[in-house]
């Protein structure tokens, strides 16, 4: 951000004392948030979080969201994609949000919140009986906590994207969107070519939100043939 408020540029110059004990990595951490324009305009714009403009970006190149479509969002804490879900498709007769997350969501209007972990089948469960037939949109921004060995994240990654494309084979309705959260580069290609099987447009689109140095792009899946 070129200009950073006298206040922010005190708290930056105040956190950032090499004198005072703070670790390396939370420095830069905040001097990260410090001087990012997305998390300014978040919190102007009342975002639970950063990341809401991920899915702005998403929907401005490929307009997936509209008024009456059903959407499941998961890994959806703190909530900003939801936000911008309900956002779009509220209010509707037909419109519906189920997003679910380990950790709490905040309120988001017309949301039905779901705290608990995707990879058990009782809360997927859970969230087929609140769908009540298909959806119409399955987004995931899951990400799994990094253990700082590479093979093992890759593992982590793969299984949340297998599982999140799993459920979307279950319950998307034909011409169904599934965007997914994947790490660079792409998707692995026995599961693109799975995907593309299954999907008319299948794209790989990394929105300006997302940090340079993050290797997470995002999979873009339309038309799906059922
Ligand atoms: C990048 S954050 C999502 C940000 C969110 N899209 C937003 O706009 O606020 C990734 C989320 O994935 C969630 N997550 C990771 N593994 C999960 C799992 N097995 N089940 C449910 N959520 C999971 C994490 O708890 C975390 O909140």
């Amino acid at each position: 951000m070129k200009k950073l408020h006298s206040l922010t540029k005190n708290t930056l110059k105040t956190n950032l004392n090499p004198n005072k004990k703070r670790k390396l990595s939370s420095q830069i951490w905040l001097k990260r948030q410090l001087n990012d324009i997305y998390v300014h305009s978040a919190k102007a714009a009342g975002y639970h979080s950063r990341a809401a403009y991920k899915l702005i970006e998403i929907d401005a190149k490929y307009s997936i969201l509209r008024k009456g479509v059903k959407v499941v969002d998961v890994g959806a804490a703190p909530g900003g994609w939801s936000q911008v879900i309900a956002n779009k498709i509220f209010p509707h007769v037909t419109s519906k949000l189920i997003s679910v997350d380990l950790l709490p969501i905040n309120e988001v209007p017309y949301m039905h919140g779901i705290q608990g972990d995707f990879t058990d089948s009782k809360v997927v469960n859970e969230v087929k009986e609140l769908l009540d037939g298909k959806a119409n949109m399955v987004l995931s921004d899951m990400a799994p906590n990094t253990t700082g060995s590479r093979s093992v994240d890759h593992l982590r990654i793969i299984a949340l994207v297998e599982l999140a494309l799993q459920f979307a084979f279950e319950v998307l309705d034909i011409d169904g969107v599934f965007v997914c959260k994947v790490f660079q580069g792409g998707t692995e290609t026995v599961l693109l070519n799975e995907i593309k099987k299954r999907f008319k447009k299948v794209d790989h689109f990394k929105p300006p939100a997302s940090r340079k140095e993050s290797k997470e792009i995002y999979l873009v899946a339309q038309g799906f043939k059922g």
